[in-house]
């Protein structure tokens, strides 16, 4: 509306003092608010309405369904490029050339075996049925104590080697974990293969094991729809241990930590559990009624930005029938698309604008490409290493940030006196 200023007022009414503020890009600062009171805060649980930060990395148009890293749309991304290429774009912010590709691709490779006494004395230290994220998140922190300049963070050069041994080592690392947990001896990296193959073999080898070009290329897309997804919890919790300065080996293990919530990157183990639950396409009506009657959530539905189709569940989708056409179809599937069907033809979903996210068919892919349940977290953390570190690295250059130290809006009881145990009631 032309005309129209560009800012915003707020009264406080207490007082009647007046203060305004520019509106950027939907958003005005908060700055707004100390300079009425600055006793004054502003109660926004879960962060429903406050920007913690300038990023530059990915956009995300929640009402459109609309997924951009550095400005390259999602889906030009899942179709051109592969995951390392993204994971260059989205630590340096843009494309690399032929060469520095092939130079990163090259340090990335040669970034991917650990040290031996990750594997002897700390990993081998868990209990045999350890759930291999558990392990994950523990082996990211751990893997920090092995480098004198994990702590380097103000070093160009420390960071760079930081990031390329955290996106080199985190499907090393998965496979340990998830190797040991069934009893499997190591596999060791194998540096004339792709990221995603090198991940497939070193899961998968026993004996004679070759990558199926299809399914390389599936976990590659996958990867790449993972690798960022702006301020989610996962990189929220990067950023808030990032910001305190700590090493970024346990800022991403804090991030992993965050992500293994079944209502954050555990949701994919919890859809696959819940569709074998479900059983059978007759039962879909009984369960979403279910839903509705409040009894537990459609998992894989829903998301605190997308208030429409996630544009990253229409590419997982046709993912999951070119998978399909290698492995067979996941029995699962039926009931999923019957799931679908009944829920977005739902007043409740309707209204509420739930609709399938990444996590939906993502766990019926990694079911059918012989995944266990317990590992679908850890697919999910691989890839988002590299959206982490890209928002580390930005946390630390932006002049404008500080420790993270959110207010509390205090509702105990006011002060009272100790009572000595013998003369409590
Ligand atoms: N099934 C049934 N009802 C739901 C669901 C669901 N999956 N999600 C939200 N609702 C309802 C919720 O009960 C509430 O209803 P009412 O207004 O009547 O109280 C309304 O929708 C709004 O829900 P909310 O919990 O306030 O929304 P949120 O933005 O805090 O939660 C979410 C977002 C993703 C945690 C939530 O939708 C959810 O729990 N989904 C299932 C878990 C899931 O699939 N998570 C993966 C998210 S995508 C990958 C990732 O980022 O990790």
């Amino acid at each position: 509306m032309s005309g129209v200023p560009d800012s915003i007022t707020i009264t406080d009414d207490r007082t009647g003092k007046t203060v305004t503020v520019p509106i950027e890009g939907g958003v005005f600062p908060s700055s707004a608010l100390r300079e009425l009171d600055p006793s004054l805060f502003l109660y926004d649980p879960a962060y429903l309405s406050t920007a913690a930060c300038k990023s530059s990395i990915t956009y995300l148009d929640g009402d459109n369904g609309i997924l951009r890293y550095r400005g390259y749309p999602i889906e030009q991304l899942a179709e051109h490029s592969t995951y390392l290429e993204v994971a260059y774009l989205l630590i340096n912010g843009e494309l690399p050339t032929e060469a520095e590709l092939d130079s990163w691709v090259f340090d990335i490779t040669h970034h991917t075996f650990i040290h031996e006494n990750m594997r002897k004395r700390f990993v081998d230290g868990f209990h045999y049925d350890a759930h291999p994220m558990g392990m994950f998140v523990s082996a990211v922190a751990a893997l920090g104590t092995f480098y004198d300049d994990a702590k380097a963070i103000d070093d160009d050069d420390s960071q760079h080697r930081s990031v390329l041994r955290l996106i080199a080592k985190a499907p090393t690392l998965a496979t340990m974990c998830y190797r040991f947990s069934v009893g499997l001896p190591f596999f060791l990296p194998e540096n004339n293969l792709s990221y995603p193959a090198n991940f497939l073999n070193m899961m998968w080898k026993i004996g004679e094991y070759e990558v199926d070009p299809v399914l390389e290329r599936a976990m590659d897309v996958l990867f790449i729809l993972h690798a960022d997804h702006e301020q989610n919890c996962g990189t929220t919790a990067m950023r808030v241990v990032g910001s305190s300065h700590a090493d970024p080996y346990s800022a991403a293990s804090a991030a992993a930590a965050a992500l293994y919530g079944p209502r954050h990157g555990g949701a994919n183990e919890q859809v696959v559990r819940m569709l074998a639950d479900i059983g059978s396409v007759d039962n879909v009506d009984a369960f979403v009624k279910d839903v509705k009657a409040g009894n537990g959530r459609l998992m894989g539905f829903g998301h605190r930005v997308y208030k429409n189709y996630d544009p990253r569940a229409t590419i997982i989708k046709q993912t999951a029938y070119d998978v399909f056409d290698v492995t067979g179809q996941n029995p699962l599937l039926d009931i999923a698309l019957k799931l679908e069907e009944t829920a977005l033809a739902d007043s409740y979903f309707v209204d509420r604008k739930l609709y399938p996210n990444v996590d939906f068919y993502s766990g019926l892919i990694y079911q059918a490409m012989n995944f266990p349940v317990d590992m679908f977290t850890v697919l999910f953390a691989i890839p988002r290493m590299s959206g982490w570190l890209a928002h580390w690295l930005e946390l630390l250059d932006d002049k404008e940030q500080k420790i993270s130290r959110p207010r509390q809006w205090y509702t105990g009881v006011d002060e009272r006196e100790y009572v000595k145990p013998s003369d409590r009631g």
